[in-house]
């Protein structure tokens, strides 16, 4: 019998060693300390034995099941801890697993810089919904039945009267139902457009819409405001030059450019030896929009500004392909 008690030690080292999970902890402890187990087994068989040997046996028993039990706790909390067995042995001279860290998408950067200038001037944000009534984004706007922005290829309907808003002027019409003038807002989100996805285009964009109305506001005000902006946005020395144009929603309407910031409006390759870049569509708020919202045009007038942000942000870092900004390659997103 003092074999047995020795065997059973033997075995059970062996088995420690390979259990490592909880289950063939389990395993073990009904194995060896179980009703069942080996060890009651022996236990059983000590009544058997001559009587000057019993205590003897039985002590060892008793021994071997407290180790048992001991060491089947600590791999247990081992385990649980999900350290290392042995450790001593850890290398504290090792260099450490560094975090990867997380960062702003380049997308959101820019917004936050073009939002952070506009407030400083005083402008709030303002949001509207991604998924709009025609109304909205036409008829409020001043936007024609005939006009091609309205056909199905050039926006993505969900019903009839239902679409992706394919700009965020329709929030300035959100705005201007709910509050009266004075207005000085910019209304950052995302549209939508079923282009062709290249290096200029994409199904999804950004932009940030630009509205003020008061008695008196001038399109020497829509001047100076995107002066300003753009001197904080590209730098002091950037030069701002509007270009007459036409939007259904704004007159007069202008499109905006800045002096090219690569060649500082010499001209190059990526103004097209122009020496300017376009950067927004802007004017003064059509009266027809005011009549849309039930404002006077005899008592206010306003103007009213809409920029690319990815455009902005391509402009601003030198990025020639639009589809980087979606694409998740970490290796563009980690240099801004
Ligand atoms: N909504 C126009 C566009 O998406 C931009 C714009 C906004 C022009 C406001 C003038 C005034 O192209």
């Amino acid at each position: 019998m003092e074999e047995d008690v020795k065997n059973i030690r033997q075995s059970f080292e062996e088995d420690i060693k390979t259990a490592n999970d909880a289950s063939s902890l389990e395993g073990l402890r009904v194995k060896y300390l179980g009703r069942k187990g080996l060890i009651s087994e022996l236990m059983g068989r000590l009544p058997s034995l001559d009587k000057e040997k019993r205590p003897h046996v039985g002590r060892e028993l008793n021994l071997l099941k407290k180790h048992i039990q001991g060491e089947l706790h600590e791999k247990q909390q081992l385990l649980s801890s999900g350290r290392e067995p042995e450790e001593g042995k850890i290398d504290i001279t090792m260099p450490g697993i560094l975090p990867e860290e997380g960062r702003l998408h380049v997308i959101t950067k820019t917004l936050n810089e073009i939002n952070d200038i506009f407030v400083s001037l005083g402008f709030q944000i303002a949001e509207g919904p991604e998924i709009e009534k025609e109304f909205y984004n036409f008829e409020a706007l001043n936007i024609p039945l005939e006009h091609p922005s309205r056909d199905a290829f050039d926006t993505f309907y969900i019903r009839d009267d239902i679409l992706l808003r394919s700009h965020t002027s329709t929030v300035q019409i959100r705005i201007m139902e709910k509050v009266k003038p004075p207005i000085q807002a910019i209304m950052p989100g995302k549209v939508y457009r079923p282009d062709a996805v290249d290096a200029s285009h994409s199904f999804m964009f950004h932009q940030v819409e630009g509205l003020m109305v008061d008695r008196d506001i001038k399109f020497s005000d829509l001047k100076g405001t995107l002066n300003l902006f753009t001197k904080r946005m590209f730098g002091e020395k950037t030069k701002t030059r509007f270009r007459p144009s036409f939007f259904p929603f704004t007159e007069p309407s202008a499109e905006v450019d800045i002096s090219c910031i690569i060649c500082k409006g010499k001209g190059c390759r990526v103004c097209s030896h122009t020496g300017w870049l376009e950067i927004l569509g802007a004017g003064m708020v059509n009266s027809a929009v005011f009549e849309a919202v039930g404002y006077s045009p005899r008592k206010y007038t306003g103007f009213a500004f809409g920029m690319g942000v990815e455009r902005i942000a391509m402009l601003k870092y030198g990025i020639d392909d639009i589809r980087l900004f979606f694409e998740n390659d970490i290796r563009f997103l980690k240099q801004f």
